[in-house]
């Protein structure tokens, strides 16, 4: 195993309340060519623990531990620094696209900025460029003059997939990229990020509700329950076996519904009765 990223004893808290700890104690490790997927209720800190990476924190929170990507402490890069990484090395697909993209510039313009920055492309290739971004996402590139509220929000969506592999970033943090869209661009996307990450050898460290998805992409799975891992392990061992009381619960609430074929091996009666 390649290691990529490594989080040593993360901790997060409120500034105003360090007792409470919102994540506690978290490390973990993504290697390169590898999809991780973080589950966990509403609230359990997936959210946080993948802003952290970035130091993307609200100031209002305090962060304990260790970030090293590529054997570096990035917690304690000053943002320029991180301006630099971000973007580049770690691209990132946030939770609340609408709040991430800018209203008063072109979605083509906001696809082709981080290549323009950090790569330096310009004039007809940084269009062919996005033209081809736009195309792998699945929106028609003719759109590339829209504005962001022009767009649906599946179509925002894939704005911001585009604009975080747009520089074939060597790990992709993705919180819920899916979750607005439908099915049918949801396995589209999922099929590229994983096209991407074997092509690239990117390690994916992807955070969702849909056990649907954690079957079909995480070769690793991390199961959060109120700020804590409580269990992790290799996807077949995590779905199939589950060892913690939480995990079970979790996938005893999958409903039983049309393409979720691919959990059909699960063995329910590992699962304590509802
Ligand atoms: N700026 C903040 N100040 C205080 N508490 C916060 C702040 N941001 C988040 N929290 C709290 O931290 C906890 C973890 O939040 P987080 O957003 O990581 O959850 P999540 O697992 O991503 O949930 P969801 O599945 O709903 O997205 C929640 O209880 C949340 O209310
Ligand atoms: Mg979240």
């Amino acid at each position: 195993m390649t290691e990529l990223l490594r989080i040593e004893h993360l901790g997060i808290s409120p500034r105003n309340d360090p007792q409470h700890m919102l994540v506690k104690n978290i490390s973990l490790s993504l290697a390169r060519g590898k999809t991780t997927c973080i589950v966990g209720e509403s609230g359990s800190g997936k959210s946080l623990t993948a802003l952290s990476i970035m130091q993307l924190l609200s100031k209002q929170l305090v962060m304990q531990g260790r970030v090293l990507f590529e054997g570096q402490d990035i917690s304690r890069l000053d943002n320029a620094q991180m301006q630099c990484i971000r973007g580049k090395q770690i691209g990132m697909i946030f939770q609340e696209p609408m709040t991430s993209l800018n209203p008063v510039l072109t979605v083509g313009f906001q696809i082709g900025e981080p290549l323009q920055i950090h790569i330096g492309l310009k004039g007809s290739a940084l269009k062919q460029k996005v033209a081809s971004l736009m195309t792998q996402v699945g929106i028609d590139p003719a759109r590339a003059d829209s504005y962001p509220d022009e767009l649906s929000g599946g179509q925002r969506q894939r704005v911001m997939i585009a604009m975080s592999i747009a520089c074939e970033p060597a790990l992709l943090i993705a919180d819920e990229p899916t979750t607005a869209l439908d099915v049918t661009v949801q396995a589209q996307v999922l099929r590229l990020l994983d096209a991407l990450k074997d092509r690239m050898q990117m390690a994916m460290l992807f955070i969702t509700h849909d056990f649907g998805v954690v079957a079909d992409i995480a070769d690793d799975v991390i199961v959060m329950f109120r700020g804590e891992i409580v269990e992790r392990g290799p996807v077949s061992q995590v779905l199939n076996q589950p060892q913690h009381p939480y995990t079970r619960a979790l996938l005893a609430c999958v409903p039983d519904a049309e393409g979720k074929k691919q959990l059909q091996p699960i063995r329910y009666d590992w699962l304590t009765p509802a």
